[in-house]
């Protein structure tokens, strides 16, 4: 049995304090109450506290991750966090691709495949994320969309650089909408995206490869996403902000 992933996704969301006060709780809860077993929980925190959060959880089996990374490997980018900076303070996860980052970011395939390779580069494991609009699935497209999103990125890895990836559905209909896909659509989608794969790279891979799915994870729903066949966990932005709701996902 694979283990399953849980991400907490806190996109622009807390201060220095927060986030040192969350993560500091959180580990004694989820100790005390032993709810880690057989299961790998990641937070993502913003870039300023990506360090500290880091240095909380030395020694834990809790891991950190960043939530973007610049797609060149240092020079004039104002404002911009390069691979190699998060390799230095000790980060070796980095979500990519979040329909946020292409949406409000202007952020498209050919960007994300030179943040993949980038990442790559400097042996950073990678979250990315696919999905598709109301609009395109309104119009029963998303199976081409999500194929194209990753012919156009993950699919110009080899398989050994494949070994580094944890694919996130996440429909965009869905992510903070409060709109979740239904278990049977989530289920599907993530079906296909396990035999793009299998097609692509063959059964080892296909069978290995995480798969999780994202938008509007609740600790309701949680769990009857989480007994899907092909869903391996989830990435869960709103929900992984209230620690008792986080911590009943990770629990379902
Ligand atoms: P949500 O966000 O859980 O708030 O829908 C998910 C995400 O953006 O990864």
């Amino acid at each position: 049995m694979k283990k399953k992933i849980v991400i907490a996704n806190w996109k622009m969301n807390y201060d220095l304090h927060e986030t040192t006060f969350f993560i500091r709780n959180f580990l004694k809860i989820i100790f005390e109450r032993k709810i880690n077993h057989n299961k790998k929980i990641i937070i993502s925190p913003s870039f300023p506290f990506l360090y500290i959060s880091n240095q909380i959880l030395q020694g834990t089996s809790l891991r950190i991750s960043a939530q973007n990374v610049h797609h060149m490997d240092k020079g004039s980018y104002t404002g911009e966090v390069s691979a190699s900076m998060l390799k230095s303070i000790g980060i070796s996860k980095v979500i990519l691709g979040h329909s946020e980052r292409r949406g409000f970011f202007f952020e498209k395939n050919d960007v994300l495949l030179k943040k993949i390779k980038i990442s790559l580069k400097y042996g950073l494991k990678i979250i990315f994320c696919i999905g598709e609009t109301e609009t395109e699935r309104k119009k029963d497209q998303q199976f081409d969309i999500i194929k194209n999103q990753l012919e156009k990125t993950v699919f110009h890895c080899s398989p050994d650089e494949i070994k580094l990836f944890c694919i996130a559905y996440e429909p965009i209909w869905a992510i903070g909408t409060g709109k979740n896909a239904t278990y049977k659509q989530a289920q599907t989608m993530h079906e296909f995206i396990r035999y793009l794969f299998l097609k692509k790279y063959g059964e080892y891979i296909s069978n290995q490869i995480y798969i999780l799915y994202g938008g509007s994870i609740t600790d309701l729903n949680a769990k009857y996403f989480f007994l899907q066949k092909d869903i391996d966990g989830g990435l869960v932005g709103n929900s992984s902000l209230k620690m008792e709701k986080f911590l009943k996902i990770i629990k379902s």
